[in-house]
């Protein structure tokens, strides 16, 4: 005989925080600045990747706004300048050197940041890496698979797993993971790096429904192309629309005054529809897109060695025609 399942009684008093906060903190984002002291004043806020791009441009903001900004990444004094000259400006900020694709490392980043500041009210799990290459060109290069996975996946979820108990202590707590509208379109060339953000998706949206009532909330960023260092050695970008560094740092503290489940832009909603709606129409689109763009993309194209594959194509598709026979 099956034994009796005994139900849970669910906490509902969360659900209504959440939705008194939703409103006043929704309201309170019209005036920004004055929104994010109230929201970050006295907070302790971990940042990885912060020796970078939006990382270090989001320290700067958290810090004037009165929050105590760890930064971490691998570049220890471009972490220790970016700190001293915070605290030289009177803001709180520490830099700890870190490795996120080692999880011993993550575990260590986390135990020693507990010790020195007692908590972590706000993690942005922003540490990344991308890699432009089309799966025909990655069939001998498993390992760019693995790279990513282990950074942008299981090193950002380790450090959450590292800092959950404790916010759940407090009974509140912030977690941002960055993805990108990638996800949204499934640019091709990028289906390391986009495996690696949709596992980190799958994550948040289970995270969000399970810790909901314990006071953490999570927010995913699908960042749509940011001008950063990240995206420089890609060229062709510098002819595509991108978001400034600045607008992607006002994005994050818009996230961090609403909380809002998810950050997306107008064309990540737009590439979601037509995949829904129109996906044969929206795969041809894109796989035209994909073999018109050449996998090398450098000032003149002239089949030099490939910055990328580390090959010397001509053409992103050829290898593709050769393998099918046709
Ligand atoms: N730029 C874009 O177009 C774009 C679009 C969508 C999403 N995103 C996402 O936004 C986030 C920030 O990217 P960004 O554009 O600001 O790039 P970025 O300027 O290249 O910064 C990347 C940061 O990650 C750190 N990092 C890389 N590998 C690391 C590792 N193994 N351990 C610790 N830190 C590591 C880097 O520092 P060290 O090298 O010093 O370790 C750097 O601080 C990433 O998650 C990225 O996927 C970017």
């Amino acid at each position: 005989m099956a034994g009796k399942i005994k139900l849970g009684v669910p906490n509902l008093l969360p659900h209504a925080r959440r939705l008194r906060d939703s409103v006043t903190w929704g309201m309170r984002s019209r005036l920004p600045s004055w929104a994010l002291r109230k929201r970050v004043d006295g907070k302790v806020v971990l940042i990885t990747g912060a020796s970078s791009g939006i990382g270090a441009g989001v320290a700067r903001e958290l810090a004037e706004a009165g929050a105590t900004v760890l930064l971490t990444a691998r570049s220890i004094e471009t972490l220790q300048d970016l700190a001293a000259s915070l605290r030289d400006d009177g803001y709180q900020a520490f830099a700890y050197r870190s490795d996120i694709a080692d999880l011993d490392d993550c575990d260590r980043l986390c135990q020693k940041v507990l010790e020195e500041h007692g908590k972590v009210d706000i993690l942005i799990n922003n540490a990344g890496r991308s890699i432009r290459r089309s799966i025909i060109y990655s069939l001998e290069r498993f390992h760019d698979y693995q790279r990513v996975m282990q950074l942008n996946y299981f090193g950002a979820i380790r450090v959450a797993i590292n800092l959950i108990p404790q916010m759940i202590e407090q009974g509140e707590g912030h977690i941002i993971n960055v993805s990108t509208v990638g996800v949204q379109n499934g640019v091709p060339r990028f289906s390391a790096y986009l495996g690696s953000k949709c596992a980190l998706e799958g994550w948040t949206m289970a995270a969000q429904n399970e810790l909901l009532h314990t006071g953490i909330s999570f927010t995913l960023m699908n960042y749509p192309l940011v001008r950063t260092p990240m995206i420089a050695p890609t060229r062709i970008y510098d002819y595509f629309p991108a978001m400034s560094e600045k607008k992607a740092v006002a994005w994050m503290c818009d996230a961090i005054i609403r909380r809002p489940k998810r950050m997306v832009t107008p064309f990540g909603l737009f590439s979601l529809g037509m995949y829904y709606v129109l996906p044969k129409t929206a795969e041809f689109i894109v796989n035209t897109g994909y073999q018109i763009v050449p996998e090398k993309f450098s000032s003149g194209n002239k089949g030099t060695r490939n910055e990328a594959t580390g090959d010397n194509p001509a053409s992103n598709v050829r290898p593709m025609r050769k393998r099918s026979g046709s």
